[in-house]
């Protein structure tokens, strides 16, 4: 769940606390509200330190923080809707576009043959991976119905594929076929993919890795297929994409593959800038003409719009090239080393702690724990119990609740992602780790009846109420309840953090 909010959101009168809703003659002053504004960011989960092990991407170079900042202060006022009278936008997004399709195998082409930009790789620059991957699916859609595709076209890809693409499949009217992967190693087959391609496929999509498993997809035998069969191919690389291209002996997974036709890949992951920055990068200037939005239908301004806003921040872009630019590609490349030299030893942390086992291979700074089978019920550590316990002892990870894909339940793990600034803090980290299992090995799971029994009987009772201390009941109750109980649950959960009437009144769950 992606809630880390303190307390004090949740009171209806932190507003008034500076006098910010009062009459002119009380306006506070900038200080008053600033200093309420550290009052309230010293309230949220650190961003700095590593022990915020998802969310976060803490270079561990301060340097690179205060140099995003005075970048983003510079294009503050800038709108980065009209590259034509904000030159300085277009010419950042150029630079970054071409750092990042030459770090993910595709230069420029100086290739004759390629005088309609056809194999030339391009694309943009967008506010985050969840932004680039809704457009790749939209991009692939109009694509299939331009190639003559008619009626409800379908999304293939394994069930570990980014929730982003279940958010783009909805807003965009296409199907999603998603494909089961390995309980134990959370990687899918290429056959089992590839035997869902066919002629209403308008994409398939894989990646480079999966965020809850941290599996490599079969990149290559997917793509060739999907070439093959004129089917788009989108490589999320939004987590991987700063990070692999720097870690040996990989099977290819990027443009250097043939049929890979597009690849997401954020900057404010492994390129260390602040939120708000992704690339979207396609095989073709054609299909990049696909991404667009362009009309002149209106008696306003002409619109054209290369990703879903319209007046946009140009603040994430300039901080995103200015970290590229400080950086290169070696200062990239060795944080990526720490990162992944941190990575490998708390993977060994983890098989040395008697009850938890960490699922498949995982490739990239990144993984998922899960109870041990293999150890005797009575040794077994819940990988929920231990994350509640290491969010006692300072460090929060992140609970991911089971899923029932067909017959078979994918288990409830716990992810962690591991940053540049995580080998300063190794020692207590892997000390926590087993200390956190030892205090919870033997107790069983959190039984979804026991939390329902709890909330007396209404699952609904977990939207009153604080915010709970400890996640697992809560996650429990995700796993069991049907998706759209849980989804409705959560959504209400959620917008009460925002609503500025008190939490308990105006229940927006849906069917009430
Ligand atoms: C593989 C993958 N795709 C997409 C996303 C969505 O990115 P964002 O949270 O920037 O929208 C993530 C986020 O973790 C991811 O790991």
């Amino acid at each position: 769940m992606s809630v880390e909010v303190d307390d004090v959101t949740r009171d209806g009168d932190a507003m008034d606390s500076t006098g910010l809703s009062g009459d002119s003659e009380s306006r506070p002053s900038a200080d008053a509200i600033l200093a309420r504004l550290s009052e309230l960011r010293a309230g949220d989960a650190p961003t700095h330190g590593g022990h915020v092990l998802s969310y976060v991407y803490d270079s561990g170079l301060a340097e690179l923080d205060e140099l995003a900042g005075a970048a983003i202060a510079a294009m503050q006022p800038v709108n980065g809707l009209d590259p034509t009278t904000f030159g300085s936008v277009a010419v950042l997004e150029r630079e970054v576009i071409d750092f990042m399709r030459d770090l993910l195998g595709a230069g420029p082409t100086a290739d004759a043959a390629d005088d309609q930009g056809d194999r030339e790789v391009v694309g943009s620059v967008t506010t985050g991976g969840t932004e680039s991957c809704l457009l790749a699916v939209k991009t692939a859609r109009d694509l299939w119905r331009l190639g003559g595709g008619s009626g409800t076209p379908r999304l293939v890809a394994p069930v570990t594929v980014h929730a982003a693409f279940q958010k783009a499949a909805h807003y965009f009217g296409l199907d999603l076929d998603l494909v089961p992967v390995d309980p134990a190693t959370g990687s899918c087959e290429p056959s089992a993919i590839i035997g869902r391609l066919g002629a209403d496929v308008a994409l398939v999509v894989i990646s480079a890795p999966s965020y809850p498993f941290a599996a490599l997809d079969p990149v290559e035998q997917v793509a060739a297929a999907a070439a093959d069969a004129g089917i788009s191919c989108h490589v999320d690389a939004c987590i991987g994409g700063l990070a692999l291209p720097f870690l040996p002996d990989l099977p290819p997974w990027d443009f250097r593959v043939r049929g890979v036709t597009s690849i997401s890949a954020d900057l404010h992951k492994y390129g260390y800038a602040p939120k708000g920055a992704s690339v979207l990068l396609h095989r073709g200037r054609g299909r990049l003409g696909a991404q667009y939005f362009a009309t002149t239908r209106w008696p306003g301004y002409p619109v054209v719009n290369p990703t879903m806003l319209g007046s946009r921040s140009a603040g994430p872009l300039a901080a995103a090239w200015a970290i590229l630019h400080r950086l290169g590609r070696d200062g990239l490349a060795r944080l990526a080393e720490d990162t992944m030299a941190s990575t490998r030893e708390l993977l060994a942390v983890v098989e040395r702690i008697d009850g938890l086992r960490v699922i498949g291979s995982p490739v990239g700074p990144l993984f998922a724990v899960a109870s041990d089978p293999r150890a005797d019920q009575g040794r077994q550590v819940d990988p929920h119990h231990w994350a509640d316990e290491l969010r006692a002892l300072g460090w929060l990870v992140q609970l991911q609740p089971s899923l029932r894909q067909g017959e078979e339940i994918l288990p409830h793990t716990t992810h962690l992602t591991v940053t540049p600034v995580t080998s300063r803090i190794l020692p207590e980290l892997s000390a926590a780790m087993v200390l956190a299992a030892d205090r919870v090995r033997g107790i069983p799971a959190v039984d979804p009846l026991a939390a329902m029994a709890a909330l007396g009987g209404d699952p609904a009772a977990v939207v009153d109420g604080p915010l709970p201390e400890r996640m697992a009941p809560l996650i429990a109750l995700i796993g069991a309840l049907p998706a759209e109980t849980s989804e409705g649950l959560l959504t209400e959960l959620l917008a009460r953090l925002a609503n500025p009437t008190r939490p308990s009144a105006d229940p927006v769950l849906p069917g009430q």
